[in-house]
């Protein structure tokens, strides 16, 4: 699957009269393909979260379009985007939002129920591969304790199971490692680098340069204009 921006751009209005318009995104081109690292870096504030969200089918753009193997994300209805989306997409979002009242595995497994008729089988798959993951993210003890329980860096980490355990051929990963201490920013990075290897697209949004070693392709954004990270 090839998901591309193309033009895309997102504004906002700021203080007072209609005519403030306040480019959150200006007009910006970016390509995600199987098999690559694509690593997000850039200052508070200019834009890496609303093009990512944009991507990621979860925000319009006011301008330009999002294309999904060419065809229009935003084109479909929310219902078949939401179930696009769900087979499809994997995301950690920025603010690590998990469901406090059930388990750590229980969070883990809750996409893969949402719309896909499950067979045992991959249900199984994704519990294996979920498990595996914190384990190798050293949270494998944590699996039946409840979420609202966990640290903020634990938090993170089964936010990063439960978006890679279906196996999504396209991966959203927003400042998957803040909060985290060295080894586990290097587990983490190594794991969606892993995904990739293993053909899905993987975007990262980060302020970790350390991150530049996994990347295929690095870019930056500035005031909401990207440009490419030499
Ligand atoms: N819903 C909104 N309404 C108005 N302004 C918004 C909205 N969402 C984002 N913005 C503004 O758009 C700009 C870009 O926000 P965004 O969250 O994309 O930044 P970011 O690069 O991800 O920052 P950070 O590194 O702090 O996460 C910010 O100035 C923010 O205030
Ligand atoms: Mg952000």
């Amino acid at each position: 699957m090839i998901l591309e921006a193309c033009s895309v751009e997102k504004w906002y209005l700021r203080g007072k009269g209609d005519s403030n318009r306040f480019f959150a995104v200006k007009s910006t081109d970016l390509k995600m393909a199987p098999g690559k690292v694509t690593v997000l870096t850039g200052r508070s504030g200019s834009g890496k979260t609303t093009l990512m969200n944009m991507m990621a089918g979860l925000l319009t753009p006011d301008g330009g379009k999002i294309l999904l193997d060419g065809k229009d994300l935003y084109a479909l209805n929310d219902v078949s985007l939401s179930q696009l989306r769900n087979g499809n997409f994997g995301m950690v979002p920025q603010s690590a939002d998990v469901l406090p009242c059930l388990t750590v595995m229980e969070n883990i497994l809750l996409p893969q129920g949402i719309y896909r008729n499950q067979t045992a089988d991959s249900d199984l798959q994704a519990e294996e591969l979920g498990l595996e993951l914190m384990n190798r993210m050293g949270i494998g003890h944590l699996a039946d304790a409840l979420a609202k329980e966990l640290s903020g860096g634990e938090r993170r980490r089964v936010c990063i199971a439960r978006a890679l355990a279906g196996r999504p051929k396209i991966i959203f990963a927003d400042e998957p490692t803040s909060d985290l201490d060295d080894e586990n920013t290097r587990i983490v990075l190594a794991i969606l680098r892993q995904a990739a290897d293993s053909d899905a697209a993987v975007m990262i949004v980060t302020h970790d340069t350390e991150a530049l070693e996994y990347a295929d392709e690095a870019y930056r954004m500035d005031g909401g204009h990207l440009s490419l990270n030499y």
